[in-house]
């Protein structure tokens, strides 16, 4: 990436996306629902945990290596789902796919995506996963399946909060998702942008190739957003993660809880894994932050069941918090979307490398050498603040 001696740290590439993005997009990435309480307590939530540090018997290289999901892993994180890479980066979706490709962790492609799985399978390859937004249309979920099914995908996550979309206050005022044309405000803000302008140009039309075969899903991925958007079922229930246990044969991953019942109850619908998020702080707000509630559910649904944690991971010692309290991974959300944003795969590939090299310094200093250590070793790595 160009420039990359000036950045040090994900917050670095937050700032880049802000100089490249026009303000609808960044925002949209950068925002969170209402006051934003609940992203700024999932930032916040890592000051109540202190890593513990022990001298004098550590290895020159630990070892990153993880195993969830029965794969054995590179990282200890992923790149999670993120809506409308191909609109922040030309070709975002297929550039952040090779990041995660070059680096050997999954990313998992959103429903909202501009470039669909079967053209990641295709163009890049790699460990793919996909995540599904019930729509109302069952038939139309249907055919989402067996495209992901089509594209080899081996696991795919079911979000489950968002039964309403909330209000994003910056996107209500930039008018994202009410937009689905460009106006005059539209185009004013992107060109603000010129480079960002210039690559979208490149890369062609942008459209959400999902739905291509749909047209009642409008043109343009301003249109497409919306009406996919509105189209998600509001009265989803533990019935339909049934219904999709049926029907999906592979590893099927609830993404969205936040508290211990939920987890239990996921876990007895037979799912393989469930991912502790209360998406960024974007749906509800006023909700607990992610961290705070991974100690318990780990404890009702025991040691063996897999349990991935998202929600403002920004630095590699955070990630050490979440796997000492009994996380099995981490998945990013904004910290790679930035990465993107600012410098494309490279950017992507930037922010792997900075939340790498950040654990594998914290694992030294703590006297671990390795991750699995530091997973068996739990509580007595990752402490109550002051305790
Ligand atoms: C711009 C943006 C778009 C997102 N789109 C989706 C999506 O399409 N599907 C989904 O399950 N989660 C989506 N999320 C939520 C993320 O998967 C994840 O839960 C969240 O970003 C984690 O918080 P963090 O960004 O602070 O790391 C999105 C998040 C952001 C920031």
């Amino acid at each position: 990436m160009r420039q990359s001696h000036t950045i040090v740290n994900i917050d670095d590439l937050r700032l880049r996306a802000k100089a490249k993005l026009p303000k609808i997009f960044f925002d949209y990435i950068d925002g969170g629902a209402f006051s934003e309480t609940t992203m700024r307590r999932n930032r916040c939530g890592f000051q109540r945990w202190e890593l513990v540090q022990h001298v004098l018997r550590t290895s020159e290289n630990p070892s990153l290596k993880c195993t969830y999901l029965d794969q054995d892993q590179t990282l200890p994180f992923m790149l999670g789902p993120v809506g409308f890479l191909g609109l922040y980066r030309g070709n975002g979706e297929v550039q952040a796919a090779q990041a995660a490709k070059n680096r050997g962790i999954p990313l998992c492609l959103s429903t909202f995506s501009i470039s669909s799985i079967e053209t990641l399978r295709r163009e890049v390859g790699g460990q793919l996963h996909f995540q599904l937004y019930m729509d109302r249309d069952k038939s139309f979920v249907e055919k989402l399946l067996d495209a992901a099914v089509k594209a080899d995908t081996d696991v795919l996550y079911l979000t489950v909060d968002t039964s309403v979309t909330s209000v994003r206050e910056k996107d209500v005022r930039n008018g994202f998702r009410a937009v689905t044309r460009l106006n005059a405000r539209l185009l004013f803000s992107m060109m603000q942008k010129p480079a960002w302008c210039l690559d979208m140009l490149k890369t062609g039309s942008s459209n959400v190739e999902a739905v291509r075969d749909f047209p009642e899903f409008g043109t343009g991925a301003l249109e497409q957003a919306s009406n996919l958007s509105g189209r998600l079922d509001p009265s989803l229930t533990w019935d339909d993660v049934k219904w999709l246990r049926q029907k999906w044969k592979k590893k099927l991953v609830i993404k969205g809880i936040l508290c211990a019942d939920d987890a239990k109850t996921a876990r007895d619908c037979g799912v393989d894994a469930i991912v502790i998020s209360n998406h960024g702080g974007r749906q509800l707000d006023f909700a607990s932050s992610t961290i705070a509630r991974l100690p318990s559910i780990r404890e009702a649904v025991g040691r063996e069941f897999c349990v991935m944690i998202d929600g403002g991971f920004r630095r590699g010692s955070e990630i050490i918090i979440a796997l000492g309290l009994g996380a099995s991974c981490v998945l990013l959300g904004r910290a790679y979307a930035f990465g993107l944003s600012a410098g494309g795969q490279s950017g992507v590939e930037k922010a792997i490398d900075i939340l790498a090299d950040e654990i594998a310094i914290s694992l030294k200093l703590m006297g671990l050498n390795s991750v699995a250590e530091l997973q068996e070793a739990g509580a007595e790595c990752v402490r109550s603040a002051g305790s």
